[in-house]
């Protein structure tokens, strides 16, 4: 099975048991069968994803299988939330496994368009999220959020899922859509369900595949240095800077992690707190080779 221009031709794949999964690339497939499970009575949950699914996209579409009656996965390697230089061109694609792991987890249907369906003409439209957009990744990756919540909005709108499922490793992400969700009164609830992590602590990225052995060794490092962070404040620690400070003296023990930023954040605002109160969001992105790595851990010190 391979992709035609215009995405995934419309197959349907029969599973053991009366259980059958849909895969298409055409938008008004998808919301012809939307449409069917909604006349049947059944909850739509859609996982967005950009495929090179993984442990992380399965719990999601495990925790969606729970919740919903009818599962959408979305494959789509979203251009528009790529910036020059970034990693579009080499972003992994393995659809056929993508597609196997779909069915083992018991998907209904695949959408997996192209950039034609999904962006048929240059795009005059998009939906940005103002302020929470700005800090974090948001410094580094200017048009990033614009192109996640103007995809994320375009998915939403085709399949008319009533919930969606994210996955918090993306924290900022996760912020800028429910609150895209909630200013603009979209008919859907959000779901984040918690970050995956290989047994040693890294958090589980279709990313991690573009490390090096030595690179793979050295990574864990960066939950090992949020851990010490959440240690400190539920000791007593306050002041946000001396958290920063022995975070930045761990992630320093594997020198070819270059660190972009360490920040300590409102988990709503993503402003910088100045004083460590009751919940806050320890975020980090690094680089390392040729992966950017992102994590990030909320301590609710109960203060
Ligand atoms: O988290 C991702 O994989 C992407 O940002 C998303 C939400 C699928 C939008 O392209």
């Amino acid at each position: 099975m391979s992709p035609n221009a215009s995405g995934w031709r419309s197959v349907e794949i029969v599973l053991k048991g009366a259980r059958r999964m849909r895969v298409t690339g055409k938008i008004a497939e998808i919301r012809q069968w939307t449409a069917e499970a909604r006349a049947a009575g059944k909850g739509i949950g859609l996982v967005p994803t950009m495929g090179a699914l993984h442990v992380g996209h399965a719990s999601l579409i495990d925790e969606a299988r729970r919740r919903c009656g009818f599962v959408v996965v979305s494959l789509f390697v979203n251009p528009t939330q790529f910036g020059p230089g970034e990693d579009f061109d080499n972003y992994p694609r393995p659809f056929e496994r993508d597609l196997a792991l779909c069915e083992q987890h018991g998907v209904d249907v695949v959408f997996a368009p192209s950039a034609a369906e999904m962006y048929p003409r240059e795009n005059l439209s998009w939906v940005t999220v103002s302020g929470i957009t700005e800090h974090l990744c948001g410094r580094s990756r200017p048009n990033h959020f614009r192109g996640v919540t103007t995809v994320c909005t375009k998915l939403f709108n085709i399949v008319g899922c009533d919930v969606a499922f994210f996955g918090q490793k993306d924290a900022q992400q996760c912020v800028v859509i429910r609150r895209m969700v909630a200013d603009l009164n979209m008919p859907l609830e959000i779901l984040v369900c918690p970050t995956v992590r290989e047994a040693d602590g890294l958090a589980v990225s279709s990313r991690n595949q573009y490390l090096s052995a030595q690179q793979r060794k050295d990574a864990p490092i960066i939950y090992e240095a949020l851990k010490k962070g959440r240690e400190m404040i539920e000791a007593g620690e306050t002041d946000p800077a001396r958290v920063r400070e022995r975070i930045e003296a761990v992630m320093r023990r594997a020198p070819a992690l270059q660190i972009e930023y360490i920040s300590l954040v409102d988990p709503e605002t993503l402003e910088d707190v100045k004083r460590i109160g009751r919940a806050v969001l320890i975020a980090v992105a690094a680089r390392l080779g040729p992966a950017r790595l992102i994590d990030n851990i909320v301590v609710d010190s109960g203060r």
